[in-house]
């Protein structure tokens, strides 16, 4: 059986760690050298920085993804007859969010060629759910999904054609772009995950909430501190506890300094790949103006089990994300549109993702996509 050059990890953290290790350290000693581990200067400095990358206007750290979505929601004020559109092909947490949130998702399809929520069918839902009347919609939630921008151009004609804001949950999408602009600073308001994983990552839990359009950042700041008023003395609103530490801002702000950097190796692995594997397999294809942030790189295959047993035995790891849509999850079954979602539930068979991290080496890709070939052949 062939074997890679060396070693390879689907994802990385080990050489990163290196490379950032003793600032992180310097990092640590600060803070437990001030000792305000929460709401230390870290947290400032960290959204400071995060406006400073991605060109939104305002920024919160917050304790993990999930709490990024559930936030501005909550501050949104949603009630359970309120419907909130989602992509059936994600992450459970886009829709654990809104059922936390209060309010009901309703599940759209994908497109078969960016697996990102269809505009059409998204679309069609709305006026579905308005043409009922049991539901009143209320927010279109995309998700970037492998760190490629949802089609931002056709969802935001719909969110105007039917009077609806755009959330965006870009857990998976730091560093993508939509039309120049970065993840973060393409809708209203984003979520994104620091989990350790993601392209921009901490040692733990965290997450961000990042404004284009400020209005609910204010609400925001308020439910992630309890729903407190700015002087910390009077509920005002349900909050929760949705801060992030001094400790894990810092690491955050650490690696965002190294993330461009990272974000070209990334872009590196990915030509290599999207050259190799043109025409052998289904790779996504998405448009003009659209750049991906590679956090994961998917594509989608015949055979799947097959492939991955034979890239197991190479030496080569890959993951599924995800073997099934959310409306066929027992969670959210009773959630499920009648007639399924056709494009969810094929990718959910066929979707592979292959090793994405920016230390692969050259020899490594390549290595990949020559078992990759081999093994759909
Ligand atoms: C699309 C999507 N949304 C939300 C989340 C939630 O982020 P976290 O795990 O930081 O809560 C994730 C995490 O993997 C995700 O992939």
């Amino acid at each position: 059986m062939p074997q890679p050059p060396s070693p390879i990890a689907f994802i990385d953290l080990k050489v990163q760690a290196a490379r950032v290790r003793a600032r992180i350290d310097a990092r640590f000693a600060q803070v437990l050298d001030h000792g305000a581990y929460i709401n230390g200067p870290e947290v400032a400095e960290l959204e400071a920085a995060l406006c400073g990358f991605t060109g939104a206007a305002k920024a919160l750290a917050v304790a993990n993804g999930t709490d990024a979505l559930i936030i501005p929601m909550m501050a949104m004020g949603l009630k359970p007859r309120d419907a909130v559109f989602i992509p059936a092909f994600t992450y459970n947490a886009t829709a654990n969010a809104v059922i936390l949130a209060a309010a009901t998702p309703v599940f759209c399809d994908v497109r078969g060629r960016d697996f990102n929520l269809d505009p059409e069918d998204l679309d069609r839902r709305i006026a579905a759910v308005t043409a009922e009347g049991r539901l009143t919609p209320k927010l279109i939630l995309a998700v970037d999904l492998f760190g490629i921008a949802a089609d931002y151009e056709a969802i935001f004609a719909v969110a105007e054609k039917h009077g609806l804001p755009v959330m965006a949950d870009a857990a998976q999408s730091f560093g993508a772009r939509w039309n120049g602009r970065w993840a973060g600073n393409i809708a209203a308001v984003t979520s994104t995950s620091f989990f350790p994983a993601k392209a921009l990552g901490c040692y733990g839990d965290g997450g961000a909430i990042l404004f284009r359009d400020p209005a609910l950042h204010e609400a925001c700041e308020s439910v992630r501190w309890h729903g407190t008023d700015a002087a910390r003395k009077e509920s005002v609103r349900v909050g929760m506890n949705g801060r992030l530490d001094s400790l894990q801002c810092a690491v955050v702000t650490e690696k965002l300094s190294i993330f461009s950097d990272e974000l070209e190796a990334r872009r590196r692995v990915a030509a290599i790949y999207d050259a190799r594997l043109a025409g052998a397999v289904d790779a996504v294809a998405f448009g003009a103006g659209v750049e991906s942030g590679w956090g994961l790189y998917t594509v989608a295959v015949d055979r799947r089990d097959a492939v991955q047993a034979a890239l197991r035995d190479d030496g080569v790891p890959t993951a599924i994300y995800y073997p099934q849509p959310l409306h066929r999850m027992r969670a959210f079954a009773h959630l499920a549109p009648e007639g399924g979602l056709p494009q969810s539930e094929r990718l959910a068979g066929r979707v592979l993702s292959l090793p994405m991290h920016p230390y692969l080496s050259e020899a490594q890709t390549e290595y990949v996509a020559e078992r990759v070939l081999a093994a759909v052949r």
